[in-house]
């Protein structure tokens, strides 16, 4: 019988440190049977990979922001992540719509009205339009304060757009996922971010495997 396929989504503030943990869940869901597709946002497919280029480098209002995000996430949707669904693979997404909300609506303040119709029209169906909303089963919500991930950042790379906001901006961000995690509890787990590394994987597998989401 094929397993159920899952949606598990990766989220913070930029240097929160979700990266090293998406690959460590990969290898351990993998040693227990299951087909991962490790995956991103934006990006993911092809053409997402290029949205994602002039996301992270042009100057843009928060509408074209938000327009290309989701563009590249429809184009994600149906060319990788429902077909992975379909064979029963568990799908572990580096950002996703939470990101859109966070950044676009928090940090930026843009609309959150507009963003939640293009979330309907873009993840409306998990087959056919009309369908039930197409969300994360399980979204890991990596948290730590925003000087904190500002101090990580400077120590690890160069920084993106994005990534040269202000503590504040990152501080907005930071309430727009706890404002997301608030309207859905039952699909967030809080990951506390501001640990020693183990003790983070420690938080991750107790979220994950211990709800056997692999
Ligand atoms: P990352 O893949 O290196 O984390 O970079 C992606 C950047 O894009 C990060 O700063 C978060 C931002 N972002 C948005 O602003 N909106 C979105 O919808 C997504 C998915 C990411």
């Amino acid at each position: 019988m094929t397993p159920a396929g899952r949606v598990i989504t990766f989220e913070g503030i930029d240097g929160a440190g979700k990266s090293s943990h998406i690959e460590a869940l990969a290898e351990a869901l993998r040693a227990r049977g299951r087909e991962v597709l490790l995956t991103r946002e934006p990006g993911g497919t092809p053409l997402a990979e290029r949205l994602r280029e002039l996301f992270l480098h042009h100057e843009m209002d928060p509408l074209t922001e938000a327009l290309l995000v989701f563009a590249g996430r429809r184009d994600h949707l149906r060319v990788v992540i429902r077909p992975a669904l379909a064979r029963g693979a568990v799908v572990l997404c580096d950002r996703f719509t939470d990101a859109t909300f966070a950044y676009q609506g928090g940090g930026r303040g843009f609309d959150r009205a507009v963003l939640a119709q293009l979330e309907t029209w873009v993840q409306g169906a998990r087959g056919e339009e009309g369908g039930a909303l197409l969300q994360p089963d399980l979204t890991l919500w990596f948290d730590l304060p925003a000087a904190t991930a500002a101090a990580r950042r400077a120590a690890a790379r160069a920084a993106d757009r994005l990534e040269r906001e202000d503590q504040a901006f990152f501080d907005r961000v930071r309430a727009g996922y706890a404002q997301r995690a608030a309207a859905d509890p039952a699909r967030f787990a809080h990951i506390d971010a501001d640990q020693p590394r183990e003790a983070v994987w420690a938080q991750v597998q107790q979220a994950v495997l211990a709800r056997q989401e692999g």
